[in-house]
């Protein structure tokens, strides 16, 4: 199911239209996972009786497809985007996994949601577990973690997590490639047509330790990935920074000179990215509900 048919409060058009491109070329071509993240995650859901997982800015359905594919027991998922686009993918992806688990999908902004019917488990109970992989840094932070406070059933699990991009990657393929980028595209990094990324102005460990959720651990972990020429030019088109409509009619130039490019940059050596995926695993303060 997927509600309201009309918006909630929140998704402009600007945030929608920044990933809509994007959606279908996603599940493809974007990294999914590590598996130790994905044990993670299936560890705060043990003892938990009916365990309802409440995914973020789920894009094409990776946090939940994970869970479900690694065998962790999920009753009900709420999976929240502004992009109705990435909401049809996730379906796509989740629907052949599902097995008795529940699924609904809200298109929303994280900060606007709140749950449309009674979720499974205790009365006034909510999800067990939250989360925003990739995510985060594209929502109002301080919004969406009060929110979370508000929704969560008590005892219940928060995680932040992501590990960056080809843009902040620092080998130097990835550096040849981000100069080539910005040949076309200008110096800024771009986020969608509309403009420029901004840093977020705190660390996400400073809006944690501000929020209910303060009682963090963090945990780093190491992914080696080995990109093709065509797989990063895939990956590309996912992203805010280099998607096909920031280059209008140099799209088909941009990519044959990244073609060409990573194509002598593999001739030298694999191209690798060392990857941190890195995980903020938050629960309310002792006490706290
Ligand atoms: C980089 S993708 C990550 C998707 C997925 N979680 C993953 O790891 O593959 C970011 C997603 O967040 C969504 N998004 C951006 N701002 C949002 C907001 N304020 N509320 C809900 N979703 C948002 C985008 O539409 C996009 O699908």
């Amino acid at each position: 199911m997927t509600y309201p048919d009309v918006p909630l409060p929140g998704p402009s058009p600007d945030q929608e239209a920044l990933f809509e491109g994007a959606a279908v070329t996603y599940a493809r071509h974007r990294p999914g996972l590590p598996d130790a993240a994905v044990r993670l995650l299936a560890d705060t859901l043990r003892c938990r009786p009916s365990p309802v997982l409440l995914d973020l800015g789920t894009g094409t359905g990776q946090v939940p497809l994970a869970l479900l594919s690694a065998g962790a027991v999920l009753t009900h998922i709420e999976a929240v985007d502004v992009s109705p686009q990435m909401l049809h993918q996730a379906r796509q992806a989740l629907t052949p996994v599902l097995s008795h688990c529940t699924l609904t999908l809200v298109h929303a902004a994280a900060d606007a949601y709140e749950p449309l019917a009674t979720l499974p488990g205790e009365p006034d109970s909510g999800p067990d577990l939250i989360t925003f992989c990739r995510s985060y840094h594209w929502m109002n932070g301080e919004a969406v973690l009060e929110m979370a406070d508000r929704v969560a059933a008590p005892g219940a699990a928060l995680a932040i997590m992501g590990d960056g991009s080809l843009w902040t990657h620092p080998a130097g393929w990835t550096r040849a490639l981000r100069e080539l980028i910005q040949h076309y595209l200008g110096p800024a990094r771009r986020a969608g047509v509309f403009g420029s990324y901004t840093e977020p102005s705190s660390r996400f460990e400073e809006d944690l330790a501000a929020s209910a959720w303060s009682d963090v651990t963090q945990h780093r972990i190491r992914v080696a990935r080995t990109w093709t020429p065509d797989s990063v030019l895939g990956y590309l088109r996912t992203t805010s920074f280099a998607g096909a409509e920031l280059f209008g009619d140099d799209h088909a130039a941009f990519e044959a000179d990244a073609r060409a490019l990573l194509t002598t940059q593999a001739g030298e050596r694999p191209l690798v990215e060392n990857a941190v995926f890195t995980v903020l695993l938050a629960r309310r303060r002792r006490g706290a509900r």
